[in-house]
C-alpha cells in the first residue's frame, strides 16, 4: 500500500511516498531556513506563503521520484496538528484538494505521532509497546507508545522545548538559527566540564521537563563575562550545555523506563539528531541492557516520510478525514 505524506507544520514543505509504512520511495523536503534565519526564528506569515509556493512542485517531485502517479497512491496523509496554523492550513487544504480530485482517502496525522513513526522507517522490526522520548523545536515529551496509534504522555516540558533551548543558547553564543546543529559541532571541540550548569527541579510530576532555567543560566554566564570584557570559550560552553541537556533528558527517560517497566526505548524529533544526546542515551541503555532505537539523521527533523509512515498505521486503524478537516494549532497526542 502506497501512502503520500504531506508535512507543512513549521518551516519545511515536505512530501513523500512510502510503501507499507516502511519502504521510502521518495522523500522531498523544501526548507525555508535560509529566509527565516535573517529574522532569528520562523516568521509564521512567511512560512505560510512559502508553503503555498512550494507545495505543488514538492508533491509533483515526490510522485516523480517514487515513479508513480496519483492513480498509484492508496491514500493521502497530511499533518493537521499541532503547528503553526497558517502553515498547517496550506498542507491540509492542498491534501484535501488532492484527495478529492484523485478520489483517494484522506488520513489526518498528528505531527508528533509522525516523529515517533520515523523509527518504524529506520527500524521496521520496532513494534509497540515501547517508551519514546520526543524532542523537537516545539515539543519535549516522554511518551508510552501503547500501540501504533495509541499514546500515553507521561512527561512533558513545563516551559521551553529542548530544541528551542538549543536554539536560544546557540543564538546567545553567536550561532545562526536554528543553532542546535552548530552547538553539536562546537561541542566536539569543547570541554564539557568547563561550566557547571543547573539541572531543573520540577515540582509535581517527576517525569516533566524544564529548560528555561538552564537557558537563563547560560545567557547570564555569557552576558556577565561580556560585561567584564572576558571572552567566553564558545566550544566549552557548547560542550557543557549539551552534556547538561543530554544528562537531563537521559535521567528522566531512564526514570520513566524503570518505573513503567520498559526495556525498549526510542528517541525521535529534531533533537534526536544530536550526537551528545544519542551517545548519552545509548550508553545508558547499553548499561541496562535495553534495546534502543534512534532514527536515521535524515528522518529526525521534519519530513514527509514520517507522516506517510504514520498515515499508513492511521489508515489501518480506520482513521479518515472528510472535506471538513481543519488545521489545529495545539492538540494532545492523547486526544486523537
Ligand atoms: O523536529 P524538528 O525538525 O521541528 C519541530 O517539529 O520542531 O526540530 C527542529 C529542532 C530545532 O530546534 C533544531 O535546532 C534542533 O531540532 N536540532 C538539533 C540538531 N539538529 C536539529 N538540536 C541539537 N543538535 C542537533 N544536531
Ligand atoms: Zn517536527
Amino acid at each position: 500500500m502506497k501512502i503520500l505524506g504531506i508535512e507543512s507544520s513549521c518551516d519545511e514543505t515536505a512530501c513523500s511516498v512510502v510503501e507499507d509504512g516502511k519502504t521510502v520511495l521518495s522523500n522531498v523536503v523544501a526548507s525555508q531556513i535560509d529566509e527565516h534565519r535573517l529574522y532569528g526564528g520562523v516568521v509564521p506569515e512567511i512560512a505560510s506563503r512559502r508553503h503555498a509556493e512550494n507545495i505543488g512542485w514538492v508533491t509533483r517531485e515526490a510522485l516523480e521520484k517514487a515513479e508513480c502517479t496519483l492513480e498509484d497512491i492508496d491514500a493521502v496523509a497530511v499533518t493537521y496538528a499541532p503547528g503553526l496554523i497558517g502553515a498547517l492550513l496550506v498542507g491540509v487544504s492542498f491534501a484535501k484538494g488532492l484527495a478529492m480530485s484523485a478520489k483517494k482517502p484522506l488520513v489526518p496525522v498528528h505531527h508528533i505521532a509522525g516523529h515517533i513513526a520515523a523509527n518504524y522507517i529506520s527500524h521496521p522490526e520496532l513494534k509497540p509497546p515501547y517508551l519514546c522520548l520526543v524532542v523537537s523545536g516545539g515539543h519535549s515529551h516522554i511518551v508510552e507508545v501503547l500501540d501504533y496509534t495509541k499514546y500515553h504522555v507521561i512527561g512533558r516540558t513545563r516551559d521551553d522545548a529542548a530544541g528551542e533551548c538549543f536554539d536560544k543558547v546557540a543564538r546567545t553564543l553567536g550561532y545562526e538559527y536554528p543553532g542546535g546543529k552548530f552547538i553539536d559541532a562546537a561541542a566536539k571541540n569543547g570541554d564539557d566540564k568547563a561550566f557547571v550548569l543547573p539541572h531543573p527541579k520540577v515540582q509535581g510530576s517527576e517525569y516533566d521537563l524544564s529548560f528555561s532555567g538552564l537557558k537563563t543560566a547560560v545567557i547570564n554566564l555569557v552576558h556577565n563575562s561580556q560585561q567584564k570584557g572576558i571572552e567566553i570559550n564558545r566550544e566549552d560552553m557548547a560542550a557543557s550545555f549539551q552534556k547538561t541537556i543530554a544528562d537531563i533528558l537521559c535521567q528522566k527517560l531512564m526514570l520513566a523506563s524503570e518505573n513503567y517497566g520498559y526495556t525498549t526505548i526510542a528517541v525521535a524529533g529534531g533533537v534526536s539528531a544530536n550526537s551528545g544526546v544519542r551517545e548519552k542515551i545509548a550508553a545508558e541503555c547499553e548499561k541496562r541492557n535495553y534495546k534502543l532505537y534512534l532514527p536515521e539523521l535524515k528522518y529526525c527533523g521534519d519530513n514527509g516520510a514520517m507522516i506517510a509512515c504514520q498515515g499508513y498505521y492511521d489508515y489501518l486503524a480506520g482513521r479518515r478525514a472528510d472535506m471538513s478537516l481543519n488545521a489545529v494549532a495545539t492538540l494532545s497526542l492523547e486526544n486523537l
